[in-house]
């Protein structure tokens, strides 16, 4: 059967609703202008009775589908053939229990798991979305491609591309991303593009250039993309013995996660391969904070898709008013204009989520102990324990229930942020060198 009966492509803005097929290069709906989503004829995918049976694919790990952690959940992501799928082994990440961790955010033992995306490999979650996007550039025989990124996406795009054979072009705003992240783009051959401007500076520029270049968008705004990225949740599911948890956290900048996440569960319902949906917290950085600000302060909603635009229309009037940029030491998630920003609306819908937003203190604080004792992260992953911290405090997150903290980035992603805190800034929990003569008794005298 023909990719093409199986999947299309349509607007998420119900007034439209226009379709297409999946074999175009889209990335925004042509009719209206709004965001597209992939979507499923269930009815003509076979797609297990229980979640599982995936794991006998374990089985046959020889086959490179098989072991990627997102294509061994392919019949829930069928937009393309076998013959485009493009993998490098992404998405073998674990779930780990974490009791110490969990003691910080005071979350009762065996409650607390940290899904770890550092092992992908570029180092983080996109890796997951780049796997489906790629496959997608394929399937449309594209030649070159682009994004704009504050690090971690323009990592994975320059690794997926040079492993495919596409031409990769990335934008970035000039001193504003991870020097780990900036290594691997300029290492992994990317045209890395600096523009004097922040990330929303840099995602307006790509969009344009990649419609008067004809480039293949590596962005969130891919669908596919996002396809690639709810296989986090699948894989959660399945490190708990193929249950669902009563919470899932994760942090908020671009908000593709958020919106992934929402419609991996929405299809799982619908699919009655879990039986609930469990809530999700979307955590922003205080110094990029607009969905915190426009769910909570300014009170706006998926509605059925009709989302009030007047509202985000003055919100952003606001900030161009005061010449705003974000700024936070979570530079992943520095972003003011996040363009997935009406799907995550729709899956704090479809999840019952809440939004919140923490300090730098709080990010830098919560990832000393992540690293201390769990397997580390960057400062945007952080931004998951700080939140679930105060959600535990405020009562909204009970420390009796089962939550999942998305870990998004290694934590070699961003070493400077990591020493700063630990050697010049004397944090909370800071751990800085020590400084010895070259002298056997006096070493041994500090050592004690
Ligand atoms: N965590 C990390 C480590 C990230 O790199 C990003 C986004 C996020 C969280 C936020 O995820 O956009 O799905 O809400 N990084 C993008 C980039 C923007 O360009 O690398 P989101």
């Amino acid at each position: 059967m023909g990719i093409s009966s199986t999947a299309f492509q349509k607007c998420i803005n119900p007034d439209c609703g226009a379709e297409f097929d999946c074999g175009q290069a889209l990335f925004k709906c042509p009719t209206c202008g709004q965001l597209l989503d992939a979507q499923y004829n269930w009815d003509k995918i076979e797609v297990p009775d229980k979640l599982n049976e995936f794991a006998k694919r374990w089985a046959n790990r020889n086959n490179p589908l098989d072991f990627s952690g997102v294509w061994r959940f392919r019949e829930l992501l069928n937009f393309c053939d076998d013959k485009y799928k493009i993998t490098i082994g992404e998405g073998q990440t674990i779930l780990q229990q974490n009791d110490a961790v969990a003691q910080y955010a005071d979350v009762k033992p065996g409650c607390l798991y940290l899904q770890y995306e550092g092992l992908n490999p570029s180092g983080s979650f996109k890796d997951n979305g780049m796997t489906a996007a790629f496959s997608h550039a394929k399937m449309v025989e594209a030649t070159s491609c682009a994004c704009a990124s504050t690090g971690n996406t323009s990592a994975s795009v320059a690794l997926y591309a040079h492993s495919c054979g596409l031409k990769a072009t990335v934008f970035i705003g000039s001193g504003r991303i991870a020097f780990g992240k900036l290594s691997q783009g300029i290492e992994y051959g990317a045209q890395t593009i600096q523009i004097r401007g922040d990330f929303d500076d840099c995602m307006r520029q790509v969009q344009d250039v990649c419609t008067k270049l004809g480039l293949y968008l590596l962005n969130s705004l891919n669908p596919f993309r996002l396809e690639g990225q709810k296989t986090i949740m699948y894989r959660i599911i399945e490190g708990l013995g193929w249950e669902v948890p009563d919470w899932i956290v994760v942090p908020g900048g671009n908000l593709g996660n958020s919106s992934a996440f929402g419609k991996a569960f929405y299809e799982l319902k619908q699919l009655g391969l879990i039986e609930r949906i469990p809530r999700m917290a979307i955590i922003n950085a205080t110094g990029a904070d607009t969905l915190t600000e426009l769910v909570n302060e300014k009170k706006l909603t998926w509605n059925n898709g009709s989302v009030n635009q007047a509202i985000i229309d003055d919100y952003y009037a606001g900030l161009t008013a005061q010449n705003f940029s974000p700024h936070t030491c979570a530079s992943a998630i520095e972003i003011a204009r996040p363009v997935n920003l009406k799907k995550c609306l729709r899956a704090i819908d479809i999840c019952n989520a809440v939004c919140r937003a923490v300090t730098d203190e709080e990010i830098l604080d919560a990832k000393a102990i992540i690293g201390k004792h769990g397997l580390g992260c960057e400062p945007a992953s952080a931004a998951t324990i700080a939140g679930l911290r105060n959600l535990i405090a405020e009562g909204i997150i009970g420390s009796d229930e089962r939550i999942a903290c998305v870990l998004t980035g290694h934590p070699l992603k961003d070493p400077n942020v990591t020493v700063d805190y630990h050697k010049e800034k004397q944090g909370k929990f800071s751990n800085p060198p020590i400084e010895a003569p070259n002298d056997i008794d006096e070493i041994i005298k500090l050592i004690g």
